[in-house]
């Protein structure tokens, strides 16, 4: 790169429009879309689309909704002439579509369009010429007055050719090509002498259209551009202003955005920015932007996957995972306090109320995506991806302390295999921590009963490695017996309970938070059961062999001894 970068690029001279209005202006509806999908994005791709992949592409546009469709650059090539002929001749266009078709400001290359167009119902025909002084000079050699009368003589051959074909709804469209690097003055005279031309009407309008063929400047001196032509455009009412922005300096949406609001009322671009270099405003983003403003763009993406799909096969080309809205990552969150945020926001968010979900401008439901792929779970993670998922997949609630302990235990997996984890894996982890890890200790049936004296009393079969035992307790409820006729100094901290309908089961989870005479802190046992005094024994029973696994040998061995010794005494 160069050090002195003004030695060889210049910086966009701004427009004069010292009372833009487009500043104070909100957009309120939606515009008029055309796809060129199957006309730019097609050019620009590696291997352009044969018939049948542009009929897969156009069915799926009229599926979204559109209405205007540039279907091809007929006089290009035998494919794209063949293409309009079958949607014509095979009546594959809707009624309420209509077909638009680009032609250069050349006289056979004019005639061969209208050809391909014989018969068909009505059809928006495209011309266009590059009125740039770069191309002036360089390209064409042509000089302003020039450039007009190459615009002019085409314009009136489309007049001609249209007059032979009567029995089509014709309605014309001009592009000054390479508009935004053209001096304000002479695109407005270019288009005003092929208006004059073609005599439009406010009941027969005719389309400009105002490419960014080349986006050369920041999207706010677009929007003043798109103002002045506004402004300045004879015959303003009989007229139909469309933008048509590409994404060289990557703004090619807030540039169409904000020739909105400086009087455009019509969109020309592409699914998901294909198109020529950088590609053509993205009119995906373009649709939802609006309609996460309240606005409904008109165009169906409630199965966006589906869309993406057709298009990406259409055109070979992937979609980017972080492409707004459709990429695969976009309705995803591993951070840790952004899985948080979400979580708490779904738990509030009510059925048809505005949306209020942190992190998500959009709920991903409205364009068939599923909560599914909303928080997933790598090292970036903390407990609150992991809470939500088992929660929302498991059933199980745990709880604030447990949580941080568990995010441990899925921490040190994820530092040592640098993977993500599903919820699945998620799951394995919690079941083989809390549920069916090593177990020293095993349950096999209690029974519960009140002394002659009125307490709680609790026998237990257990199996202490290998060998049923049986103990007995008594305190001032089931868990307070169990934990007596353990004996070996177990102390229950905290203790909560849950139900979970999985399908048609129901169960209970329970969760005790325990500490130990010999151990520092304390720890969770977690256990579920259709029955809530066993999942209540299970989670004693689990903390307490998730005790044994983090003591030494010796002092285990030392409590299960404690354990068998005294399996005939009533404690408590
Ligand atoms: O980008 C462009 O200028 C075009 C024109 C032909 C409208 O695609
Ligand atoms: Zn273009």
């Amino acid at each position: 790169m160069l050090t002195n970068p003004t030695s060889k690029y210049r910086p966009f001279a701004p427009v004069n429009l010292p009372d833009r209005a487009w500043v104070n202006q909100t957009i309120t509806k939606s515009p008029i879309w055309l796809s060129t999908d199957l006309r730019d994005s097609n050019q620009a791709l590696i291997e352009p689309m044969d018939i049948t992949r542009k009929l897969r592409l156009f069915n799926l546009l009229i599926r979204i909704g559109f209405k205007e469709i540039e279907v091809g650059f007929p006089s290009a090539s035998q494919t794209e002439f063949d293409f309009i002929r079958h949607l014509i001749e095979e009546n594959l266009i809707p009624d309420d579509v209509t077909i638009q078709v680009l032609t250069p400001a050349r006289s056979e290359l004019i005639h061969r369009t209208f050809e391909a167009l014989h018969g068909t119902k009505k059809a928006i025909v495209h011309l266009y010429n590059a009125t740039s002084p770069v191309f002036r000079r360089t390209v064409f050699n042509l000089d302003r007055a020039g450039t007009i009368n190459l615009a002019t003589s085409a314009a009136k051959l489309f007049n001609e050719l249209a007059a032979q074909q009567p029995e089509t709804n014709w309605q014309f469209q001009y592009s000054p090509e390479t508009f935004t690097a053209t001096e304000l003055d002479f695109a407005v005279d270019i288009c005003n002498a092929v208006l004059d031309v073609w005599q439009p009407t406010e009941q027969h309008k005719a389309i400009i259209n105002l490419p960014a063929t080349v986006e050369v400047s920041t999207p706010n001196i677009f929007a003043d551009q798109v103002e002045w032509m506004h402004r300045n455009l004879r015959r303003r009412n009989s007229l139909i202003l469309c933008v048509h922005t590409h994404n060289d300096r990557g703004c090619g949406i807030a540039a169409a955005e904000l020739a909105l609001l400086a009087g455009a009322e019509r969109v020309e671009g592409c699914l998901f920015g294909n198109g020529e270099r950088t590609g053509n405003v993205d009119l995906v983003t373009l649709a939802l932007n609006l309609y996460t403003q309240g606005i409904h763009p008109g165009l169906d993406f409630s199965n966006i996957n589906e869309v993406a799909r057709v298009a990406a096969e259409c055109t070979q080309l992937p979609i980017h995972p972080r492409h707004p809205y459709v990429g695969d990552l976009v309705f995803t969150a591993f951070s840790g306090s952004h899985q948080d945020a979400i979580r708490k926001g779904f738990a509030v968010q009510a059925p048809d109320t505005i949306w209020e979900v942190p992190y998500l401008p959009l709920d991903p439901a409205d364009v068939g995506r599923t909560y599914e792929s909303v928080v997933r779970v790598n090292s970036q993670s903390g407990k609150g991806g992991i809470t939500f998922l088992l929660e929302r997949d498991f059933g199980i609630a745990l709880p604030r302390r447990l949580q941080i302990e568990f995010s441990r235990v899925v921490q040190q997996v994820m530092d040592s295999s640098g993977k993500e984890l599903s919820s699945q894996d998620l799951w394995q982890l919690f079941e083989q921590e809390y549920l069916y890890g090593e177990a020293a200790l095993r349950y096999v049936s209690h029974q519960v009963y009140t002394a002659d004296d009125g307490t709680q009393m609790l026998s237990a079969k257990l199996q202490v490695d290998g060998e049923v035992i049986e103990i007995c307790g008594k305190g001032n409820g089931p868990i307070d017996a169990f934990v007596n006729a353990l004996g070996i100094g177990v102390e229950i901290l905290h203790y909560e309970e849950h139900s979970r309908n999985l399908g048609s089961n129901a169960d209970a989870v329970a969760y005790v938070e325990m500490s130990n005479d010999f151990m520092s802190g304390s720890l969770f046992g977690v256990g579920i059961n259709s029955n809530i005094v066993t999942a209540s024994i299970l989670a004693i029973i689990s903390g307490v062999n998730r005790v044994w696994r983090s003591v030494d040998a010796e002092v285990r061995i030392e409590q299960l001894m404690k354990l068998k010794d005294y399996t005939s005494v009533v404690r408590g």
